[in-house]
């Protein structure tokens, strides 16, 4: 066995949007676990920040530039990284962005297009652009950052949550058309996380304690809490699961 690629984990892991919140936790959990890190998001100082905070820990990491909305760019940073760092065994996607809160009956075509430019158009075309590496080798494990908000309705949720539900049924249709090249495709869907993205609302007193008082476990979720589940998903050890969103929401969608 090559003990620099043990069978449990792919070697190369790819974080798009790795800068903060989620995605940062979920670059230093991969880096703990043995993983070779690739830090990318649009400011590419903030990547190279978290890749050097990973190598201060003890990790691998290395950072790049990507813009998930831009397609060119994005293939570009991935065959740079299969040319450079090595093959990717794992990609996450997990760039989004929720940028504001209108009623659907004011959403705009700029806003929507905007929005799925991002959260469903970008996330399929850097997954395309893994997995035709991927696909050759016959390995591989994607892993999308969804969101528990697919399971309700939600008020003023629009585009957001259609472009997270789009996002759950492209992991699975993507999962069943390549179950048979060795290349999983799978989902985590947080609740209420504490990052930037939900600054707004923590903000906010009254409507915070409201949510958390709409959540079973009774509070924000914290971005570690996410990671874990996406290092497992992008290891071997969920050899048999495909094509599956897992919800981590402290009990959120179920009352
Ligand atoms: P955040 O706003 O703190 O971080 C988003 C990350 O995506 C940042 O690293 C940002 O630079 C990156 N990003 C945004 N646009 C990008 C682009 N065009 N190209 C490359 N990177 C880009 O948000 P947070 O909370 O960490 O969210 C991460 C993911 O989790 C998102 O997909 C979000 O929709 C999802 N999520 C978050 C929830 C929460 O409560 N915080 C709940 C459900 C889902």
């Amino acid at each position: 066995m090559d003990t620099a690629t043990p069978a449990t984990k792919p070697n190369v892991a790819v974080v798009i949007g790795g800068t903060r919140g989620i995605g940062q936790a979920i670059c230093r959990h991969l880096a703990a676990l043995g993983h070779h890190v690739v830090v990318t998001g649009r400011d590419l100082d903030r990547a190279a920040e978290v890749a050097r905070h990973i190598e201060q820990d003890g990790g691998i990491a290395a950072s790049g530039r990507v813009d998930i909305a831009d397609r060119n760019g994005t293939r570009a940073a991935i065959d740079a990284v299969e040319a450079e760092v090595g093959p990717i065994g794992a990609l996450v996607v997990n760039a989004g962005i929720n940028p504001e809160y209108t009623r659907a009956e004011r959403l705009t075509p700029e806003a929507w297009d905007d929005l799925m430019a991002v959260n469903l158009r970008g996330a399929f075309f850097a997954i395309q652009a893994a997995a035709v590496h991927m696909l050759a080798r016959e390995r591989g494990s994607i892993v999308s950052i969804s969101s528990a908000t697919v399971a309700l309705g939600v008020p003023r949720g629009m585009p957001y949550v259609a472009s997270k539900g789009g996002m759950d049924a492209m992991t699975r249709t993507l999962a069943v058309e390549w179950a048979d090249r060795g290349v999983r495709v799978n989902g985590v869907a947080p609740g209420y996380i504490a990052t930037d993205l939900t600054a707004g609302l923590r903000a906010n007193e009254g409507l915070s304690s409201a949510i958390e008082g709409h959540v079973p476990l009774g509070r924000y979720g914290e971005p570690d809490e996410i990671a874990g589940l996406v290092g497992f998903l992008a290891s071997d050890a969920a050899s048999y699961i495909t094509g599956q969103t897992y919800i981590a929401d402290g009990g959120w969608s179920l009352v």
